[in-house]
């Protein structure tokens, strides 16, 4: 059988300055973060940039993630407010993106940031994406690694599901240790959370004292992620269920749902995290195994929880 997992790369020093090489040829490459894979380009080239847009499928107006490697590459593009550095101060490196004004002596693809006056920064931890931006001299503009409004990779093999050999190089940073997209928070105005992940409102609460909003249904979407049409495996998914439609596949978290065929259990020890991790595992397997629909089964709305219960609610939107 032909291996079509030639384009992923060990993490090793010699690929990681092949990575570099990559980045500095304006090519886009697949890389690891703590919470799902993206697609990694130089954030200064508008070419590079134009690249991920293509390849995604993604709309010209919806902009994209800008990684740095630390606070003093992020502050000569961005604008950072008290509330940012309280929450850096804590959070970063990790798996949080801010909205804050863009510094005007930015040299930001503008393309990259949609035109806006604003751009999301985010500081990864994980080890394989701190090591390249580390050797790198730009930062990364990476949105997740699949074609806009799918399911979002959490692991190498999962980015050559996406897109086959169109990427060139994928570093292998094995399984996202959270598996669900990073928290987004606005902080150009009342902290207002975007997009929910694994630090909450509740988390963001405990360090600013302040007010948190949770933006669910806004009229000018600032953040596609929002769009309701998000994160769709391909066939109907329906929540809050105690069975499976014929033909379904369930998919159930904790004890009282272990034994069936087509039954899928997001965790048995009732541990949300794992849950989280194995959210859009699962829901590749399904669509790769030919079910008509997916019931979900209530999951607990607290903490990563509500995480997975908004992007529930966003896949089965239709
Ligand atoms: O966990 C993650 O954040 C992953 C990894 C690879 O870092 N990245 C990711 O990127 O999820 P993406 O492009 O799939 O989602 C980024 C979201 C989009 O919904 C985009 O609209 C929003 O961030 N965004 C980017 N810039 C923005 C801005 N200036 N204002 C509001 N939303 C923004
Ligand atoms: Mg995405």
């Amino acid at each position: 059988m032909k291996n079509i997992y030639l384009n992923i790369y060990r993490p090793n020093s010699i690929n990681l300055k092949k990575a570099k090489k990559n980045i500095e040829s304006n090519n886009v490459i697949g890389l690891p973060t703590e919470t799902v894979y993206g697609l990694a380009a130089n954030a200064y080239s508008n070419k590079s940039v134009k690249k991920i847009f293509k390849l995604k499928k993604r709309p010209s107006f919806n902009p994209l993630i800008i990684h740095f490697k630390n606070l003093k590459d992020l502050k000569k593009n961005a604008i950072c407010n008290d509330s940012f550095l309280k929450l850096h101060r804590t959070l970063c490196p990790g798996p949080i993106t801010f909205i804050l004004n863009k510094n005007p002596k930015s040299k930001i693809s503008k393309i990259a940031s949609a035109g806006k006056k604003t751009i999301a920064v985010r500081i990864p931890k994980h080890k394989v994406a701190r090591n390249l931006l580390k050797i790198l001299n730009v930062p990364l503009a990476a949105p997740s690694a699949n074609i806009s409004s799918k399911l979002s990779p959490t692991c190498a093999k999962d980015v050559v599901d996406e897109f086959g050999s169109k990427i060139k190089f994928i570093l292998d940073g094995g399984r996202c240790k959270i598996g669900l997209e990073s928290t987004i928070i606005d902080l150009t105005s009342k902290p207002s959370i975007l997009r929910q992940g694994s630090i909450t409102a509740r988390d963001i609460y405990k360090i600013l004292k302040k007010k948190i909003i949770i933006k669910k249904k806004i009229k000018v979407i600032k953040s596609p992620g929002q769009l309701k049409l998000h994160y769709y495996p391909g066939i109907p998914v329906l929540m809050n269920r105690i069975r499976p439609k014929k033909d379904g596949a369930f998919i159930t978290f904790g004890k009282k749902f272990t034994g069936r065929k087509n039954n899928f259990n997001l965790s048995k020890n009732n541990n949300l995290k794992e849950a989280a991790n194995n959210l859009y595992k699962i829901m590749r397997n399904i669509r790769k195994k030919n079910y008509k629909s997916i019931a979900v089964c209530k999951i607990p709305n607290f903490g990563i929880g509500l995480a997975i219960n908004d992007r529930l609610r966003k896949a089965s939107n239709r």
